[in-house]
């Protein structure tokens, strides 16, 4: 068989049709199975899909590679292309394939439509105070607070059905488009949520099958979304406008050659329908007696005889291409049981935390109101508990039954919850599982990997993981999917190697990344501690900018340098550096001038020497921020000073002992990211010169806070894990600072104690020094606090914090869905299964299977950008079989690790290895 191409795509994306890069880099996958041809070049040649003529011929260029950008193309926004590729393998047979793309049109004229509305409410406070962790506001109904989305109707003519159609519309608040009364694409919750006030996306949208000759009716519903509904911790509405708007422009191409463009004119009508609310925190209520039939059908003009007419007003604020999988219903879950709690409440159990919402059937009387309630959790004694409390943190659906003989069934529009359990307060009858269907939203991310093995707990830990990250991959990367829903950068950079493995996340974070940028631009270089980063709560002349005071976060700001480079080693696309360079510059930049000016408040410049000054004025620690966040032995009371502190003085315990020192840690890690980078790109002057810096700061750290007993800073093992991973302690005494962090862990009880920070690192660290056991002990541990703990004791999703739910049963009202601490499951792909990728886009790629540890078989793949890697192994006593699987375009590394050997070149190219592996005599595993 020749060679096969499969899976081209434009920017990561299949045949995506609104690219904001004017020039895209093109990628695909070759095999040839059976065979062993190499491709030795390729030709892509250009087409514009509207009259066929060739624009752009690359001509046949020598080269392995499976990726090209276009050098000297610069397609024409809103026009789409065809692209056809040739690849040449080694025995000079040629393969061809073909794609499309599309170039966003966003930069036109556009003028926003404007129906009338009252103002939403500003409500919810902007500092941080007891009220946001208190129970929800139920003082003032929704109702009485919330307005009603808008309808809009705009009706043209056509004289024939089109060729070719495109949507692009956009919105200040969320919208839902449809076109003669059916949904114009797939997509929920449009345009997400992203930094307003600096460029709002553009969704585009094939529509041509859904025009017709005659009568055509564009419908858009309009609601608050995250622009003017409530968001953040504090619950907050109207953070970036008050004004519901939306903006379209229908291209539309007749068979005769001629175009057609409809933009939003005096003609469009308004009106109230059936939701009367809608809130993404709070939730919606859909009032079925009010239903508008026909609303955006041709035949049903009657319907908006009283329709308001609207503004029309200039838009202002610069609108760009969204690119990237559109928010959409992934999965549907039946509904586990219905539950009679013991105190006598009907409860809906879906099985699975998850963000989404409840589709239900029901039959009863119109007028009939059916209340539906979200929670993650049930307490010890199983009744229904509210887990996540404070302003606007409702989570509750309403439905008012229009009293349809044949039953109705409704879903809402504009809202989701983080939920397993749903209260249901006034359904008619008996309710029937088979009523209830969890509909679970998200960013559409392809599934890029695969982990099953002998150990059915850890086999659960990595689902809980998958499911975490898609809770949370949701208009933007997420915190949790109720308490907050704010990009926390830290949560992100935690996470950012095992989202890149499980899913397909290129187009996400690109995206989120812009808006990281944006967001940093108004800063003087400091990223903010969550994006999008509401303006209000930025603003830099009030006392407490930030969340209490906290702006410039070591290990959040620092995702501007640690979310790049991840993505950079993943995918191997090198404009993830190039796009963040500047800002990483900016980055770094801030830490050390404000390195120069802040010193830590124990240091009194009066009195300390030039020496410790000197030092302060290199270590970026004079700044508060998170420490190693929700370190356990903070929280369990098992650290002296945590004796006798009240909750929240707990939680900022963990800021208060390391904070100083996570300050320059990563301050390290971002000099360290920022010039490799800049060496990647070829920079070599930038990246020496951070390396200078580094090493500085590496002297003054080391001198200021690592004693000769291996102690650093408090003493815990975070410090410790990430004063190793980041290389900041001297050689001599690194191996006494293992030792003391080996000790630290057995002093628990053989328990990590690392925080949001330091976790990433803790087996890798343990591991990479000679204590590969521990590592395994603590992967496997199941006592609190421990993944497997988690696991053992219900859980379906990674949890906020290891002590989520005690032993007993006991639930504490925190988030059951933070995907920070499923950071684990990056280790246990590259150190259980055993795929690793050792250059950029795993093109050097170690196969190494522990066979040592808790499997004794796994399957596994990653989906490389060049195609799967696979592994499939088993042990026995004295060896062990592994069947690797390389796509083209890699070469893996086979390494054994220590007591074992291979019977083959370690060295695999592209194909299916059956490998034998067995068991040396000279040396067993540490
Ligand atoms: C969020 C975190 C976030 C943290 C900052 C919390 O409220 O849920 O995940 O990173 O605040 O420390």
């Amino acid at each position: 068989m020749p060679l096969l191409l499969t899976d081209l795509r434009a920017d990561h994306l299949v045949r995506p049709l609104a690219l904001r890069r004017t020039s895209p880099r093109l990628t695909w996958r070759l095999s040839a199975e059976g065979t062993r041809i190499l491709p030795r070049a390729h030709r892509i040649r250009v087409t514009r899909a509207r009259d066929g003529e060739t624009v752009h011929d690359t001509d046949w260029l020598d080269s392995a590679e499976s990726a090209a950008e276009l050098a000297g193309f610069s397609g024409e926004p809103g026009a789409e292309y065809r692209w056809d590729l040739s690849v040449r393998g080694d025995d000079g047979t040629v393969a061809t394939a073909s794609s499309t793309f599309g170039i966003g049109l966003a930069d036109w004229d556009a003028a926003w439509v404007e129906p009338p509305q009252q103002p939403v409410l500003v409500e919810g406070p902007l500092e941080l105070g007891p009220e946001v962790f208190a129970a929800a506001d139920t003082a003032t109904p929704p109702g009485d607070r919330l307005h009603p989305p808008r309808y809009l109707r705009q009706s043209f003519d056509l004289p024939s059905a089109p060729v070719s159609a495109r949507l692009r519309i956009t919105s200040q608040g969320v919208h839902h488009p449809s076109v003669n009364g059916r949904p114009a694409g797939d997509g929920l919750l449009a345009p997400g949520y992203e930094s307003y006030q600096h460029e709002i996306s553009v969704m585009t949208h094939d529509v041509t099958a859904l025009l017709r000759p005659g009568r055509n009716v564009l419908g858009v519903i309009l609601g608050d979304g995250w622009y003017a509904g409530r968001i953040s911790i504090l619950g907050r509405s109207a953070q970036y406008g008050d004004v519901l708007r939306a903006t379209w422009r229908l291209e539309i191409d007749l068979a005769d050659g001629s175009q057609h463009v409809i933009r939003p004119d005096e003609g469009v009508r308004s009106v109230r329908g059936p939701i009367d609310w809608s809130d993404i925190f709070i939730g919606e209520r859909h009032d079925a007696r009010a239903e508008i039939d026909g609303w955006d059908t041709p035949d049903g003009d009657d319907a908006f005889a009283d329709g308001a007419p609207c503004a029309l007003v200039p838009v202002e604020v610069p609108l760009v291409p969204f690119v990237g999988e559109p928010i959409r219903r992934v999965r549907e879950l039946p509904a586990q049981a219905v539950l009679t709690t013991p105190s006598g409440e009907t409860v809906v159990d879906f099985g699975q935390v998850l963000a989404g919402r409840v589709r239900m059937r029901v039959r009863g009387e119109r007028g009939t109101v059916v209340r539906l309630e979200h929670a993650e959790v049930v307490d010890a004694e199983g009744n229904f508990l509210d887990n996540i409390l404070g302003v606007n943190k409702d989570q509750a659906d309403e439905y008012v039954l229009a009293g349809r003989s044949e039953g109705e069934e409704w879903e809402p529009l504009f809202t989701f919850h983080g939920f397993r359990y749903v209260k249901l307060i006034g359904y008619p009858g008996t309710p029937d599982p088979a009523n209830f269907t969890a509909v679970v939203i998200a960013n559409d991310l392809e599934a890029t990997a695969s982990f099953t093995s002998s150990h059915p707990r850890l086999d659960r830990l990595v689902e809980n993981t998958v499911w975490s990250q898609r809770s949370n991959f949701l208009a933007v990367p997420t915190d949790c999917p109720q308490r907050e829903r704010a990009g926390w950068t830290g949560d992100l950079q935690i996470f950012v190697p095992t989202a890149a493995t499980l899913m397909g996340v290129a187009a996400f974070l690109e995206r989120w990344l812009r808006n990281v940028r944006v967001d940093q631009a108004a800063h003087d270089g400091v990223v903010p501690i969550i994006v999008p980063m509401p303006p209000a709560m930025d603003d830099p002349t009030r006392p407490n900018a930030g969340l209490g005071g906290i702006h410039a976060a070591a290990g959040w700001a620092d995702a501007i340098t640690i979310a790049p480079w991840e993505l950079y080693r993943h995918y191997g696309d090198p404009r993830f550096l190039r796009d963040n360079l500047d800002a990483m510059r900016a980055w770094v930049e801030y830490q050390t001038a404000d390195a120069a000016a802040t010193h830590p408040s124990r240091i009194d410049p009066d009195t300390a020497s030039e020496e410790v000054l000197a030092r302060h004025r290199l270590l970026w620690n004079g700044q508060p921020n998170f420490g190693d966040w929700l370190a356990p032995s903070t929280l369990d009371g098992s650290r002296p000073e945590a004796a006798g502190l009240d909750e929240f003085s707990a939680i900022m315990l963990a800021p208060q002992l390391t904070a100083e020192l996570t300050g320059p840690l990563f301050q390290i890690r971002s000099l360290d990211l920022y010039a490799a980078s800049a060496a990647a790109l070829g920079e070599h002057d930038t990246a020496a010169r951070a390396r200078e810096q580094a090493a500085a700061v590496r002297a003054a750290f080391a001198a200021e806070y690592v004693g000769e007993d291996g102690r650093i800073g408090p003493d815990m093992q975070g410090i410790a894990v990430l004063a190793l991973a980041f290389d900041a302690v001297p050689a001599e005494i690194r191996p006494r600072v293992v030792e003391r962090l080996v000790e630290l862990v057995h002093a628990a009880g053989d328990h990590l104690d690392t925080g949001f920070v330091s976790v990433p690192f803790l087996l890798d660290v343990l591991w990479d020094n000679g204590h590969r056991d521990l590592a395994r002990t603590l992967l496997t541990q199941d006592t609190a606090p421990s993944w497997l703990y988690e696991v053992d004791h219900g859980a379906t999703t990674i949890w906020e914090s290891w002590h989520a739910v005690h032993e007993d049963g006991t639930v504490e009202r925190m988030s059951m869905n933070h995907y920070a601490f499923g950071c684990v499951v990056d280790w246990i792909m590259r150190r259980q299964a055993g795929i690793e990728a050792i250059e950029p886009g795993y093109r050097v790629t170690r196969i190494s299977p522990d066979l040592d540890g808790p499997l004794d078989h796994c399957r596994a793949h990653v989906d490389a950008p060049a195609g799967r890697i696979a592994v499939d192994w088993r042990r026995r006593d004295a060896d062990a079989d592994l069947t690797v699987e390389i796509p083209i375009g890699v070469r893996a590394r086979l390494d054994a690790g220590p007591g074992w050997r291979v019977d083959v070149d370690d060295d695999l190219g592209p194909g299916t290895h059956t490998v034998r592996l067995l068991r040396s005599e000279e040396s067993t595993a540490s």
